[in-house]
């Protein structure tokens, strides 16, 4: 047991640090020193993580805590949370013009309990909500330009290390596979035995798509990235990157990286972000609607997905390849673009798991509870499954091209 504390700033930060001078035995005591009775939950996030806002001396703080054993998926646990609290320390070591852009924790509680992170309450929106009124990702694209700069020059490509062979397996079929079970256990299983036609399309089930691909040695060596770089996130999703209020363009900060300390690839991240323009933002905010049909079930963002997001999402390969800084990372990386929808497939597979670990109370507007939980579950598996398919039924030929389009895995909403 452990509690670290980070920093701070000595005047602003002196009365709440003034709580733990004593000893502290457990999460629960941590929780109970900190003023958090008048708290606000923070539902933005899609773990099994609390997020608390509170007020103390004039400062708006965060704790974001896990209990030991609650969580179901890899990712999830305390164990994780507290590396986020390493890998944050390690942007603030080695990439120090990024120490400012990441949300850091001035308390790091570490029990055999469970892990906490105290962190300033960082003012901000996050960037995606750019795309939500407007009528063109013009503006989204506009702002995101010098932040993807930033950290591609000042973090990913910082430091590199050669890819041993294997690592997109172990980056993503292995992942889904280690949450297999959860799947499972919660989904119905007709989608899982690809017993049902989605939107339309015969889908093999999640396990057929995972052997699928494993059975492919040409196309996973392809989908190998040939470096792995320094790890600047890993889930940025874009509930995760903000723009700070009342700063010009430049004025953006992160939050909740992966809690990797070892190098990662940065495609990993830009499927973060692609996964959230096709459908993971407006999903998670509305829902899915999921309807029965004679020949199987049609799944769509239930409202949010719009022609808006879906033209985001179709642009953001061509946008990436835009920034002089991603031509530069990408260099001796022929196959990025098809790791970009691979990964993107995998992580919508990836995330099916996670809905059913998030124990946040949830409702949709047609569901709650459990039954929430499977309506997003539903509606990311249906997107995974029909994303991977569409790139799986193209042989390796087609696939190595360098030409590939996003697969469209519904039509745009209103
Ligand atoms: N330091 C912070 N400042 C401002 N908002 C925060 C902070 N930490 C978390 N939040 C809010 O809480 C949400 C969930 O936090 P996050 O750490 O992303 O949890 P999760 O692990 O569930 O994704 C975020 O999307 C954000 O809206
Ligand atoms: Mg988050």
């Amino acid at each position: 047991m452990a509690l670290l504390i980070h920093g701070g700033s000595p005047g602003r930060d002196e009365r709440l640090l003034a709580l733990f001078i004593e000893p502290l035995r457990s999460l629960d005591e941590l929780l109970d020193r900190l003023p958090i009775a008048d708290h606000t939950t923070l539902m933005g996030g899609g773990s099994n993580a609390r997020v608390y806002e509170f007020n103390y001396a004039a400062t708006t703080y965060v704790v974001k805590f896990v209990r030991a054993g609650t969580a179901l998926v890899d990712g999830h646990d305390a164990t994780t949370l507290s590396r986020k609290a390493d890998q944050i320390a390690w942007i603030h070591q080695y990439c120090p013009r990024l120490a400012g852009r990441i949300a850091a924790p001035i308390l790091v509680y570490r029990g055999d309990d469970g892990c906490a992170l105290v962190m300033h309450h960082e003012a901000g929106y996050p960037l995606i909500q750019l795309l939500k009124d407007a009528n063109s990702p013009a503006e989204f694209f506009d702002v995101l330009a010098p932040i993807l700069t930033d950290l591609i020059e000042h973090g990913y490509s910082t430091s590199t290390i050669s890819a041993a062979s294997g690592s997109f397996a172990r980056m993503h079929p292995d992942r889904i596979e280690r949450r297999l079970k959860v799947i499972r256990d919660n989904l119905d299983r007709r989608l899982l035995d690809g017993a049902v036609r989605i939107n339309g399309r015969s889908c093999p089930g999640l396990e057929d798509v995972l052997a699928d691909l494993r059975a492919r040695p040409a196309l996973l060596a392809a989908l190998d990235p040939p470096v792995l770089h320094f790890p600047v996130h890993g889930d940025l999703n874009a509930g995760n990157l903000f723009r700070r209020e009342n700063t010009g363009k430049g004025g953006y900060f992160m939050l909740d990286p992966r809690g990797i300390v070892e190098h990662w690839d940065a495609m990993y991240d830009m499927g973060k972000l692609l996964f959230s323009l096709a459908g993971l933002h407006a999903g998670m905010h509305s829902g899915f609607a999921v309807q029965r049909c004679t020949a199987g079930i049609e799944v769509k963002v239930r409202s949010g997905q719009t022609h808006v997001f879906e033209s985001a999402a179709d642009r953001f390969p061509e946008f990436l390849a835009s920034l002089p800084a991603f031509g530069r990372l990408i260099e001796g990386d022929p196959h990025w673009l098809l790791r970009l929808h691979m990964t993107t497939a995998m992580h919508m597979l990836a995330e099916v798991a996670c809905r059913f670990s998030d124990t946040k109370p949830r409702t949709t507007p047609a569901n709650r509870g459990h039954a929430a939980q499977a309506e997003l579950a539903t509606g990311l598996y249906a997107m995974g499954v029909l994303s991977a398919e569409h790139l799986l039924r193209l042989d390796d030929a087609r696939l190595l091209s360098g030409t590939l389009t996003r697969p469209n895995w519904q039509e745009p909403g209103p």
